[in-house]
C-alpha cells in the first residue's frame, strides 16, 4: 500500500527555497510514497481565547486531517535567527492542540532545510528537536540534508534545479520512506 508523507515548509515566500525543496522531494519520493503538501499559510497566530471561543480554524483543522492520515510528516524548515520561523512553529503549535497530541505521538517525522548562507539550516533542524521529543514524535535521525548556498542551486521560481542536491534528498527521502 502507497505510504503518505505530509510535507510542511515553513515559508510563506512565493520563490521560497524551501518550498521549492519541499516541491523537489515530491518528485523524488520513492515508488510505494507519495508526499502531501499541506499549507500552513491560513493559519492564523495562535490565541487561547480564539481556541476557546471557536475551537480549532478551519486550517489547522484541515491539516490535523492530512497529519491523521499521514504515515509520516517532512519538515521543510528554514531558519531564522539560528531558530525556528516563528510562523512554522506557530503551525505546529495549533496542530498539537485537540485531538491533535495524539496525532503526534510516535508518527515519524524527518527534517531537512534550505538557507542561502553556509551551514542550511542545521540550527533550526537542532531547535526542532525538543519540540518534536515533546511531541513524542518519531525523529528520523538516519540521514540528514542540509541545502547551504541555495542561490546558487535553485532558480528565480525557487525550483531546485543542482542536480548533486536532488541526488542527495532522492537518497534522504529513499531512507525516509523506506522506514515508514
Ligand atoms: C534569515 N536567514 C537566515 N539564514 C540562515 O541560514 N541562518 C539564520 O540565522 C538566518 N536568519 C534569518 C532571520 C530572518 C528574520 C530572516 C528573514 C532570514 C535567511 C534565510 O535563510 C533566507 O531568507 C531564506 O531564503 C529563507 O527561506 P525561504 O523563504 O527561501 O524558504
Amino acid at each position: 500500500m502507497t505510504k503518505t508523507i505530509l510535507g510542511l515548509s515553513g515559508s510563506l515566500r512565493r520563490a521560497s527555497f524551501n518550498a521549492g525543496l519541499l516541491r523537489a522531494a515530491t518528485e523524488l519520493v520513492p515508488k510505494g510514497a507519495r508526499i502531501e503538501i499541506g499549507s500552513i499559510r491560513d493559519v492564523p497566530l495562535y490565541d487561547g481565547d480564539l481556541e476557546k471561543s471557536s475551537g480549532l480554524p478551519p486550517a489547522v483543522q484541515l491539516l490535523q486531517s492530512h497529519l491523521q492520515a499521514a504515515d509520516g510528516v517532512l519538515l521543510v524548515t528554514p531558519e531564522y535567527n539560528n531558530g525556528i520561523p516563528g510562523v512554522f512553529k506557530n503551525a505546529i503549535d495549533w496542530m498539537s492542540r485537540g485531538p491533535g497530541l495524539q496525532m503526534w505521538a510516535g508518527k515519524p517525522v524527518a527534517v531537512i532545510g534550505a538557507s542561502p548562507g553556509g551551514f542550511g539550516t542545521i540550527m533550526a533542524q537542532n531547535h526542532w528537536l525538543p519540540v518534536l521529543r515533546t511531541l513524542k514524535a518519531t525523529v528520523w535521525a538516519e540521514g540528514r540534508l542540509m541545502v547551504s548556498r541555495a542561490g546558487d542551486l535553485f532558480d528565480a521560481d525557487g525550483n531546485l534545479t543542482d542536480t548533486a542536491s536532488r541526488d542527495r534528498l532522492a537518497e534522504f527521502m529513499g531512507g525516509f520512506a523506506n522506514t515508514l
